[in-house]
């Protein structure tokens, strides 16, 4: 599925969240806290936008891409091949790094779709060095509050019909409401990091508290 949107990914990102989608990985980096010299590795990468950013945050910074989606990987080394970013193939459910590695992982959008939230969380934990932070991006699903009809009618209604127009997979966007509706709630999976052993663990909503990030420290 993913090999399949990788074209339009970007542009439909733009247009779904009204062009929000960018500040909300600037936090991501800002939160990594990453060191110059040390290695950060951004999982699920996509088309790179999170990799991109983290070149921009320290100048020696080493940055891992991965992700295993091939077109994916194609899209973001055409986007960003004047950057120094490795771009790596790779399952998130089983890492092939060594233990104690990076100084920061982030993922954008990759718990969501995964059978076993928990397992890529202590797999994360493996690779990080002690005192290295974890930051994840990702949908949450809407409050129970005024808003939620509108929010539901948006999700259910408009993104997929946004998929179909623009990228041309309606199915692809009909995932993406599905598989956010079915999500964690933030404080649950707050409670999947601290399982996972991560400590000082928090996290913040964004766009109507739709968007959640989460952060921990091993
Ligand atoms: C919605 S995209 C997010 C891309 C990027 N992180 C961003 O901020 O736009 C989700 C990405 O997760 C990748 N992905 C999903 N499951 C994965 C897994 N088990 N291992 C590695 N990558 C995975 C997909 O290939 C896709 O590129």
């Amino acid at each position: 599925m993913f090999d399949t949107i990788a074209g339009r990914y970007d542009l439909m990102n733009r247009l779904m969240t009204f062009g929000q989608d960018q500040h909300w990985r600037q936090f991501v980096v800002a939160k990594a806290d990453s060191q110059d010299n040390g290695w950060v590795l951004d999982l699920a990468c996509g088309t790179g936008d999170i990799a991109a950013l983290f070149c921009k945050s320290a100048s020696q910074v080493r940055v891992v891409g991965a992700d295993f989606s091939q077109n994916m990987l194609i899209e973001a080394n055409k986007r960003f091949s004047d950057h120094q970013i490795y771009w790596q193939s790779c399952d998130a459910n089983h890492l092939p790094y060594h233990d104690n590695v990076f100084s920061a992982v982030t993922f954008g959008y990759l718990l969501r779709n995964v059978d076993d939230s928990l397992h890529v969380l202590q797999e994360v934990r493996r690779v990080l060095k002690s005192g290295g932070r974890v930051v994840c991006l990702d949908t949450t699903p809407p409050e129970k509050n005024i808003l939620y009809p509108f929010i539901r009618f948006y999700l259910r209604f408009i993104v997929p019909l946004l998929g179909r127009l623009v990228a041309r997979d309606k199915a692809a966007y009909a995932y993406l409401t599905g598989s956010t509706m079915g999500f964690h709630e933030a404080e649950e999976l707050a409670g999947l990091f601290r399982q996972a052993g991560f400590g000082k663990v928090g996290y913040q909503k964004f766009m109507f508290r739709t968007i959640g990030i989460h952060w921990g420290t091993k």
